[in-house]
């Protein structure tokens, strides 16, 4: 009997060592690809874990409408703060600074949104109970789009806001540190 068996058991311990090695390259080669965007392009999960009450967040505080839009601190630091609702973001249009560090905060008062802002990093989920929070630089100008890329409706299609990366010369806050968008 085992004349008869040990060849076959051979073959089957040849197969799985290939499966084995087969599946342990491809592991391999999706957490190297993780690892490695991470330290060349800065695309990581987002860590930020702040809470916000999705019924009240328009009522007061950094998600009034007063307060939605780009602001500059008296320190420098742009803050651009975006609501995202069924089916649009308000603002629909913000002002970026070229090559400055932005930091991104978004909020829902309905379902779960996802952003992306195309030919950058910023990409998140906007999660109703949850402020999203992103920070990166704008390093092209001119207009990028950022469109919802998670299903929350029948109007997701329709849903996207533009991203104005200004010049230094033309991002300039007015005396309130707001910066909105350059009329076309
Ligand atoms: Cu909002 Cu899709």
């Amino acid at each position: 009997m085992t004349q008869v068996h040990e060849p076959h058991e051979r073959r089957i311990l040849g197969t799985e060592l290939l499966w084995a090695i087969g599946v342990g390259v491809f592991v391999a080669a999706t957490l190297g690809m993780i690892v490695f965007t991470a330290l060349t392009r800065d695309i990581n999960p987002p860590s930020n874990v702040e809470r916000i009450d999705p019924k009240t967040l328009h009522l007061s505080g950094e998600f009034a409408e007063q307060n939605l839009g780009t602001a500059v601190a008296p320190d420098g630091a742009v803050t651009v703060r975006i609501i995202a609702t069924q089916f649009m973001f308000v603002p629909r249009c913000v002002a970026v600074p070229y090559r400055r560090l932005v930091t991104l905060r978004l909020a829902t008062p309905d379902v779960i949104h996802g952003i992306l802002i195309t030919g950058t990093n910023v990409n998140t989920m906007v999660v109703p109970g949850f402020v999203s929070q992103v920070h990166t630089q704008f390093t092209r100008s001119g207009d990028l789009l950022m469109p919802c890329h998670e299903y929350c409706g029948l109007g997701h299609s329709e849903m996207w806001a533009t991203v104005q990366v200004l010049p230094q010369n033309a991002f300039q806050p007015d005396r309130n540190g707001r910066v909105s968008c350059a009329q076309r």
